[in-house]
C-alpha cells in the first residue's frame, strides 16, 4: 500500500520542522483589544465578574428597550455565508440575550446579490455586488469575510483592517498562508481578527487550543480535518462506490470546495493543520512545511485489504513533537478499527490532542456544511462584538 500506519515511522521526504519560535504567531493570548465598537456601551462594569455579571448581562438584554447594536457586514453569500445569515436571523433573540445587545446585519455582498434571499426578519439590509461598499460602509463595525481563496479575500481583509474594522473569517487558505502578517497588521490597527470557522467547521478547536488546554504542553495532535474526504472514504468503505460518484454527492451536500482538488489532494486539510499546529505548538508553520498526500488513489479494494488487517483508512493530519522538531503530515493512514478516530464517519471531523499534563483529549463534530460552519462564524462575531 502507498501509505503507512498512522503510528509508523516517517518515510524519506516527510517534513521534519525545526523549532522556529515566533512570539507573535500564533498570538498566545488571542483575546483581543478591548475597544468599544460602534455606539455600544459595555454591558458589564469593569469591576463585575462571575454570576452577578452574567445576571446583569441577561437582565440588560431582557429589559433594555433601547438595546444598542453592533453592525455586521457579510461578504460572500455562498454555503457558509448563507448559513451565517440564517443563524443570525433565526437565532437573533438568543444571541441578543447572551450578548446583552443585538448583532445587526447592515450590509451583504456577493456577485449575485440580486438573486439572494435575505431573511425578512433582518429588516432593511444594504445589498451590493461590490465588497468595497461593505468594508467602507459607515454602518458596518465587523466584516465577515466568507468568500474563500486568497486573492479577493486578502484584499477584503486588508481593506477592513485599513478601515479599522474587525474581521471574522472562515478562510483557512488565507490564514494558513498569511495569518502572521494579517495578525501583525491587525494589532497595529487595534482591531480583532477571528477565524474559528477556518478549521473543523462546528468544532470550537481554536478556543480549545487558545484557551481550554493552553496550560498544557502539547506533544501530538491528530485530526480528521476534511469533511469531504472523510465523507468520500466512509462511503467508499460502506458501499464500495467509486470515488467520482461519492465526490458528486459531497458537492451536492455543500461539503466540497469550489475546486474539489483542494479536498482530494489534501491541500485543504494541510492549510487547516498548519493553523492548528501553529496554535498547538506556538510555532510559525506554513503549509509547505507539511508533507501531503491526498486520497485520489484509494479504491474499494484498499478497504478490503485494510479490513483484513483489522484497520480502516482515513485522511489523517498529524503533528508530533520530537527531539528533532515537529513532524507534520497529511496522508491517508491505516487506523485500527477499534480506535475512536476510526469511528469518525461522513462529513464529521475530529481532533485528538495529546498533552504532557492533561494527556488525551478528543473533539468531535461536523467539519463542513453551511450551518455548522455558520455557528462558528456567528460565535466569532459574538466574541469580537463583545470584546
Ligand atoms: N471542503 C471543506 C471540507 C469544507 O470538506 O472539510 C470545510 O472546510
Amino acid at each position: 500500500m502507498p501509505w503507512g500506519p498512522l503510528w509508523g515511522r516517517l518515510s524519506d521526504g516527510q517534513s521534519r520542522l525545526k523549532s522556529r519560535l515566533r512570539p507573535n504567531w500564533p498570538p498566545s493570548n488571542w483575546v483581543f483589544i478591548s475597544r468599544p465598537i460602534g455606539n455600544r456601551p459595555s454591558p458589564l462594569a469593569a469591576s463585575q465578574s462571575g454570576p452577578k455579571a452574567v445576571q446583569l448581562l441577561f437582565s440588560c438584554a431582557c429589559h433594555n428597550a433601547h438595546m444598542q447594536e453592533v453592525n455586521i457586514g457579510i461578504v460572500g453569500l455562498g454555503n457558509v455565508g448563507s448559513g451565517t445569515l440564517a443563524i443570525l436571523a433565526g437565532n437573533a433573540d438568543q444571541i441578543a440575550l447572551k450578548l446583552g445587545f443585538r448583532l445587526k446585519v447592515t450590509a451583504v455582498c456577493c456577485r449575485t446579490v440580486a438573486t439572494k434571499r435575505i431573511p425578512e426578519s433582518l429588516g432593511p439590509v444594504f445589498r451590493t455586488p461590490d465588497w468595497r461598499e461593505v468594508v467602507a460602509h459607515p454602518d458596518v463595525d465587523i466584516v465577515a469575510e466568507l468568500v474563500g481563496g486568497t486573492s479577493v479575500a486578502a484584499e477584503i481583509v486588508d481593506a477592513a483592517i485599513a478601515n479599522r474594522k474587525s474581521v471574522v473569517t472562515a478562510n483557512k487558505e488565507l490564514m494558513a498562508a498569511c495569518g502572521p502578517e494579517i495578525w501583525d497588521r491587525a494589532i497595529r490597527a487595534g482591531i480583532n481578527v477571528a477565524m474559528e470557522a477556518s478549521v473543523a467547521g462546528g468544532i470550537p478547536i481554536h478556543a480549545v487550543l487558545r484557551e481550554g488546554i493552553s496550560g498544557d504542553r502539547i506533544t501530538a495532535l491528530y485530526g480528521i480535518l476534511n469533511g469531504t474526504c472523510n465523507y468520500i472514504l466512509t462511503e467508499i468503505e460502506k458501499r464500495d462506490a467509486p470515488l467520482e460518484t461519492v465526490l458528486a454527492e459531497a458537492q451536492q451536500l455543500g461539503y466540497a470546495e469550489a475546486d474539489p482538488s483542494a479536498d482530494l489532494d489534501g491541500i485543504d486539510a494541510r492549510s487547516k493543520l498548519a493553523i492548528l499546529a501553529a496554535l498547538a505548538f506556538g510555532e510559525k508553520i506554513t503549509p509547505s512545511d507539511i508533507f501531503m498526500e491526498g486520497i485520489r488513489r484509494i479504491s474499494p479494494l484498499d478497504f478490503h485489504y485494510a479490513h483484513q488487517l483489522g484497520h480502516t483508512i482515513r485522511l489523517i493530519c498529524a503533528a508530533r513533537q520530537t527531539p528533532e522538531g515537529l513532524i507534520l503530515s497529511v496522508r491517508p493512514a491505516l487506523i485500527p478499527r477499534s480506535t475512536i478516530l476510526a469511528g469518525v464517519q461522513g462529513a464529521y471531523n475530529a481532533v485528538w490532542v495529546k498533552g504532557t499534563y492533561g494527556e488525551d483529549t478528543f473533539y468531535y463534530g461536523r467539519g463542513a456544511g453551511s450551518l455548522p460552519t455558520g455557528v462558528a462564524v456567528v460565535s466569532d462575531l459574538m466574541r469580537v462584538a463583545r470584546e
